[in-house]
């Protein structure tokens, strides 16, 4: 029987963290449980992902304060309806190549007395939890959150609407600084293969043009589309950019070519790129603005919060049914889950053909009849 558990959050942060934290104490630690299953849990939060399970020295009492926290009811009363994550995140991962951190985990896990852990993460958290079930025969299951929405197997991950919200919010006030001046304004989202942000942000946000790591655009012909659109009489334009988009035949734009524990490169400056070219073609004076971690910044909307509420209890659920090595999921309408293996072994990407116009860089306009495939 289950007694213990922990609870983790690791990679990028975002909004309905601390709800799904939340919601997986208050479902663990709900006396009616142990009235009706026979079973009571305690709940461990860890902080700062998989570091916390690593660094923590569980026979150390500082240590322990440090790197974990006991959870209940009380203590994550009003978590729900903050931003970010109270028990803190970290890109580690246990597997890296050069130090490789796993068996410490495993034994920490064991130290700390917990029977199962949840995780709570996009691809790189979930590919470290399908490892230690996997490789190691830890009691693991997941939660999904990115702001990409781009893990397989889940129809929603948590932190994708609230940072929608802020890229309309944000286009919304570009909007009439835009008009104002006559500028056109290059807007770069967060997306790092995935271009749901965009695509989605931009067409909440009513932008002309949505460029997207999917689909490698043409410099001149994203001009071409806004100059068109000035003839027309239109005095301002947005552009919103994925920040892993692609100009035809280059490769992304990145900050640094810094790797972090998973071996990524810090994106970002497509925005900044694009907006020059598309001055010097156009001669509209252009600026560029990047949201940056503005998106996964702020309270989780009403969505987040919810989905962190019906993720958390549903975690609990696998726990309780002993399903480990699964991740909870969303899918066409319904809490369900996935095996970890199907949540990492490819991203959900947006399905060009399916979503996409090519020849208006924009949402397509019809997405059931056969005509709107022949655009391009
Ligand atoms: O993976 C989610 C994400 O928000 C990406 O869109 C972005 O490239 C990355 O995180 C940025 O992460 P960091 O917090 O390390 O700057």
């Amino acid at each position: 029987m289950v007694r213990r558990i922990g609870v983790l959050t690791g990679g990028g942060d975002c909004a309905g963290l601390n709800s799904a934290i939340k919601w997986v104490t208050k479902t663990a630690t709900d006396p009616n449980l142990a009235v009706h299953s026979g079973q009571s849990l305690e709940v461990i939060g860890i902080r700062e992902g998989w570091r916390g399970l690593i660094e923590v020295e569980p026979n150390d009492s500082d240590s322990l304060a440090k790197w974990t926290t006991a959870l209940d009811e009380l203590v994550v009363r009003t978590w729900d309806r903050q931003g970010g994550t109270i028990l803190g995140s970290s890109r580690t991962n246990p597997f890296n190549q050069t130090i490789n951190k796993s068996q410490k985990c495993v034994e920490n896990i064991q130290a700390l007395g917990l029977d199962a852990v949840v995780a709570i993460g996009g691809e790189d958290t979930l590919s470290v939890a399908y490892k230690l079930y996997h490789d190691l025969g830890q009691k693991v299951v997941g939660i999904p959150k990115t702001i990409d929405r781009d893990l397989n197997g889940t129809d929603y991950t948590l932190g994708y609407d609230t940072a929608l919200n802020v890229i309309i919010e944000e286009v919304d006030r570009l909007r009439t600084t835009a008009g104002s001046h006559n500028r056109l304004f290059v807007v770069e989202v967060m997306g790092r293969h995935a271009g749901w942000l965009a695509l989605e942000g931009g067409q909440a946000s009513g932008a002309h043009v949505i460029l997207i790591p999917e689909y490698a655009f043409e410099v001149e012909k994203v001009a071409a589309l806004l100059e068109k659109r000035r003839a027309a009489g239109v005095r301002y334009d947005i552009v919103v950019v994925s920040e892993g988009a692609k100009i035809k035949g280059q490769e992304e734009v990145y900050i640094s070519d810094k790797v972090d524990s998973f071996g990524h490169k810090v994106l970002g400056g497509i925005g900044e790129t694009l907006a020059k070219k598309l001055e010097e073609l156009t001669g509209f004076e252009t600026r560029h603005v990047v949201l940056s971690h503005i998106q996964r910044g702020g309270n989780p909307s009403a969505r987040d919060r919810l989905m962190g509420r019906y993720f958390g209890i549903a975690a609990v659920d696998l726990i309780l049914e002993q399903d480990f090595g699964r991740m909870v999921a969303y899918r066409e309408g319904h809490i369900t889950s996935v095996s970890l293996k199907q949540a990492i072994e490819r991203l959900n990407l947006v399905e060009v053909d399916k979503y996409y116009d090519p020849a208006r860089y924009n949402g397509r306009r019809s997405s059931m009849l056969p005509w709107s495939r022949q655009s391009e």
